[in-house]
């Protein structure tokens, strides 16, 4: 492992065109489990798969269970940012990383001081009613008992993107363009799985494509340089 941490630290230290792509891994040593490891959220017993209760179809149907589960299982407001979030903060204030493209929806990033932050699947921080378009805060889904409900009788919703439907295209636009431009790509904390957010690596044209991540991930064999560990505690290494 000293001789992959050497090489990213070189990388690191020779460009000022770093860009991040990361998913719920970057957030477990803050306390929010990540979906698809053996403790993660996709691993506990409910009565429906919570793929099918983070679902936009579900959220119409059963409005009650899916605000029960989505508070319980997906907010977590006392969440602080972890040494990978506040690593990349210090590399985008010296200049050297221009973005980092998430798939997390805990506004971590900004909470440790990033400033450019792709939010590929919104953020549980954006709330807006679905008749009025008021925006609210994450005060006011946590508050209410059941369905929160805007002032003028609509519901609530989160700005986040539930399973059937589509990511904010010029969100995708500016993350494809952020990749496709990096001189060093590092991948961190995403099992990779979950589309059209994992196929943004394939924008990535130079060859400095870092993974950083607990279990293996559909791109090892792709990547320049594979460092197995945990995020914060490598970042917060070998990041000054
Ligand atoms: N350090 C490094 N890697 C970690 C750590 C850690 N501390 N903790 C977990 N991991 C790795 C796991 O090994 C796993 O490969 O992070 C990955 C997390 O994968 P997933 O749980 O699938 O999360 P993610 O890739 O972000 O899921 C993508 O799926 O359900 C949707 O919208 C949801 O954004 C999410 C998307």
């Amino acid at each position: 492992m000293e001789k992959e941490l050497e090489q990213l630290k070189r990388w690191i230290s020779e460009s000022s065109n770093i860009v991040f792509f990361g998913g719920a891994g970057v957030s477990t040593e803050s306390g929010i489990p990540d979906f698809r490891s053996v403790d993660g959220l996709y691993n506990m017993q409910y009565d429906y798969p919570p793929e099918t209760i983070i679902s936009h179809s579900f959220y119409q149907r059963n409005p009650e269970e899916f605000y029960r589960f989505y508070k319980n299982k997906m907010l977590f407001p006392d969440a602080k940012p972890n040494a990978a979030h506040l690593a990349l903060s210090r590399l985008e204030r010296q200049g050297k990383l221009k973005a980092v493209i998430t798939q997390n929806i805990d506004g971590l990033h900004q909470a440790a001081g990033s400033r450019e932050v792709m939010e590929l699947h919104g953020s549980v921080h954006r709330n807006y009613c679905t008749r009025c378009r008021q925006a609210y805060d994450l005060e006011a889904i946590m508050k209410p008992d059941g369905v929160p409900r805007c002032i003028c009788g609509g519901i609530i919703k989160p700005d986040v993107v539930l399973y059937e439907e589509g990511l904010d295209q010029a969100t995708l636009q500016k993350s494809v363009r952020y990749i496709s431009q990096a001189e060093v790509l590092i991948v961190g904390g995403t099992s990779l799985t979950v589309y059209p957010a994992a196929g943004l690596v394939d924008y990535y044209r130079g060859t400095k494509l870092v993974l950083i991540n607990r279990d293996v991930t559909a791109i090892d064999s792709r990547a320049n340089l594979v460092i197995s560990g945990k995020i914060g505690e490598i970042l917060g290494q070998i990041v000054d």
